[in-house]
């Protein structure tokens, strides 16, 4: 397996396209970099310049802002999956400042606890989005979950959730698709599904009446990939869905023995939706990821749109991707019943506000009833900074997927288990009961760093 930084080279790559037919799939997306882009990447002194500063940052990230658990579990992430399904989960857009930034921004917040007090077990459940009485931690709706469990895609942390009282939010660009999740899960209760803005909106209708079918009640709508993010790790590893077979996917698999095993003997991955509404085609002649997204999510989409949108779900529906008290308020004025802060993952645009920060003026725009959903935590006493500066339940990515990637439903079921137990201690050192006191505390608990 060469270093990272030293694999720009692609020409082996078409070679095994034509001897391995599956490579010309309907549902492969081949994240191809453009002319720029690999000039930029073949400037290899620069290359692994540029490597060894994002390497060293993510070092950090780790050690500051992950607990020991993440980082063990992340660890065995690196060395359980291939290089390319792991990058694609841990990865953020362009130099990932914004990345770095949205953790280094809860190092600025420090608790202001009160004593005699006693809390014996701080309650986390909370209710939103007409999820009543559920742990506040759960998963947010990620792509893709076969890249890191290919035998039970999507099932794994839905089962995990059936069994932690969590909400489980599938993305339209699963592996499983609502109708699967519910066959393959029938005790998972709280079930929320995740829309792009499609530019066919018939699409959209077919979509929002699987899930419907399947027994979703919630939807987040995603309004921040109208266009995709400029990951580079994806764009050096040559990511696609499914994994495209060449010599250099080959090499990453060979290095992930136990992921290949499985990957061989599962179904083949695939956007599960997509092929229920037979709508494979859409991927054809896409040259990526980024491609696709330009040719099928609406850049135009407007608050007429997100108006039209929400009159078409007869239940609790979030707007997904604000980070401004403007666009809140407007969320909340076009009827939505949830606005979700997020920089989704730090993945789409580099440099943007860190969520955490973005959140008091959200909740002083949208008052102190508003159900604000928020994402992009490490750990448990991020989740805490979170609730006590407005967000009623704290969404997960990266940390639970190194769980997934790492050990399948046990995995999950860990990464959260060890979130929550983090989250009940700092409550309760605080001295708050549950997640009502500690959001209704708020500043007094949690303030900005005094020099
Ligand atoms: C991502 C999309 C697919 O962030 O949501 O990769």
């Amino acid at each position: 397996v060469r270093p990272s930084g030293e694999d720009e080279d692609d020409d082996d790559d078409d070679d095994d396209d034509d001897a391995r037919p599956e490579a010309t799939d309907a549902l492969t997306v081949r994240i191809a970099p453009s002319a720029t882009m690999s000039d930029d990447l073949t400037d290899s002194a620069a290359t692994r310049a540029r490597a060894r500063r994002v390497a060293s940052r993510r070092v950090d990230r780790c050690a500051r802002s992950a607990s020991a658990l993440t980082c063990a579990t992340c660890a065995r992430a690196r060395w359980t999956v291939p290089k390319f399904a792991f990058d694609y989960l841990d990865g953020g857009a362009d130099d990932e400042k914004a990345l770095a930034r949205a953790s280094e921004a809860f190092d600025e917040l420090e608790f202001h606890p009160s004593t005699c007090r006693g809390v014996d077990v701080a309650d986390t459940t909370t209710s939103f989005m007409g999820h009543r009485d559920v742990e506040c931690i759960f998963p947010a709706p990620t792509a893709g979950h076969a890249l890191w469990s290919p035998r039970l895609g999507e099932t794994a942390s839905a089962t995990a959730c059936a069994r932690q009282n969590r909400v489980f939010s599938l993305s339209t660009l699963g592996t499983r698709s609502p109708a699967e999740v519910t066959r393959e899960t029938p005790t998972l209760r709280h079930k929320m599904f995740q829309v792009y803005v499609w530019k066919d909106r018939e699409l959209m209708r077919d979509v929002l009446a699987s899930a419907r079918e399947a027994g979703f009640t919630s939807i987040a709508l995603t309004t921040d990939l109208t266009h995709f993010g400029n990951r580079e790790r994806d764009l050096r590893n040559g990511f696609s869905v499914p994994p495209k077979h060449s010599l250099r996917t080959a090499l990453a698999a060979l290095a992930a023995p136990r992921w290949t095993a499985e990957f061989l003997t599962s179904k083949r991955i695939k956007y599960a939706l997509l092929r229920d509404l037979k709508r494979d085609g859409l991927l054809e002649g896409s040259s990526s990821i980024a491609d696709f997204a330009t040719r099928q999510f609406d850049a135009t989409f407007s608050w007429e749109d997100a108006e039209w949108f929400r009159s078409q779900w007869d239940g609790p529906v979030a707007l997904k991707g604000v980070l401004r008290a403007d666009d809140a308020r407007r969320a909340r004025d076009a009827g939505y019943d949830a606005v979700w802060v997020t920089s989704h993952g730090a993945r789409q645009l580099e440099s943007a506000v860190a969520p955490v920060d973005a959140l008091p003026s959200i909740r002083r725009a949208l008052g102190d009833e508003a159900e604000i959903i928020y994402d992009g935590v490490m750990r448990g006493v991020d989740v805490v900074k979170a609730i006590a500066r407005g967000a009623t339940a704290v969404g997960v990515g990266k940390a639970y997927l190194y769980g997934l990637a790492a050990g399948g439903v046990r995995g999950v079921e860990r990464a959260f288990d060890f979130l929550t137990r983090e989250t009940k201690r700092a409550m309760a050192l605080i001295g708050v009961k549950n997640v009502d006191e500690l959001r209704a505390r708020g500043n007094d608990v949690v303030r900005e760093r005094r020099r």
